[in-house]
């Protein structure tokens, strides 16, 4: 069973909270979501393995570490993913970014992937799937499973508010992908928003309604 990571610090749940609120317009909003996704990336972040190498300072020469071995990729689950995109950016500028569009079937309600495009090499990339609002974990199991077939080996999810429902169900279906929230949230209510969230995640980020 992959692990759950829950981001308790004070900073992260601070901006939630404001994230959470009704009352933050789409600016402050976006803003503030740009924020709690660079420390949740610098959380991410920190098994990346490191490797020892020689470096010469204006004084002398030392020993000391830099990052090693795999390179990340962001995919981003359209659209709202988009919005936590650029902050993890900021702190890993180098990161390569693929994108994964699904829409839900009206009759069949599964999950339909409508667009993907992909850094060529993300069998040697650790992906991090990002997605604000794991609900039903409908679209996350589907990108997830989207990302296997073409060949990804090594995956995390990042979202910011979980509902247990989405958690069970990305648990059950890709155990070997480990998931990291800031929040896990109480339940779904019968439209599948995750109660209490922050509403629609992709139309508060967008100003779209
Ligand atoms: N997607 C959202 O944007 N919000 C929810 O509460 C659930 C899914």
């Amino acid at each position: 069973m992959g692990n759950l990571y829950i981001f308790d610090h004070p900073l992260i749940q601070h901006k939630l909270t404001y994230i959470r609120d009704k009352q933050t317009g789409t600016k402050e909003f976006r803003e503030l979501v740009d924020e709690v996704s660079l420390l949740m990336a610098y959380e991410i972040t920190r098994d990346l393995p490191l490797q020892e190498v020689e470096v010469e300072t204006p004084v002398t020469t030392c020993k000391s570490k830099v990052i090693a071995g795999k390179k990340l990729g962001l995919i981003p689950i359209l659209r709202a993913g988009i919005g936590m995109v650029d902050g993890f950016l900021s702190l890993i500028p180098s990161a390569k970014v693929g994108h994964v569009g699904l829409y839900r079937d009206p009759e069949t309600l599964q999950p339909v992937e409508y667009y993907l495009k992909l850094p060529s090499d993300i069998q040697d990339r650790v992906l991090i799937v990002i997605d604000p609002m794991l609900a039903t974990g409908g679209s996350a199991e589907a990108a997830i499973t989207a990302l296997k077939k073409r060949g990804a080996r090594q995956m995390k999810l990042m979202c910011l508010i979980a509902a247990p429902e989405g958690i069970e169900k990305v648990r059950a279906e890709h155990p070997d992908v480990d998931i990291y929230v800031a929040a896990i949230d109480q339940q779904l209510d019968e439209h599948g928003y995750i109660v209490p969230g922050l509403g629609d995640a992709g139309d508060r980020l967008f100003g779209t309604k």
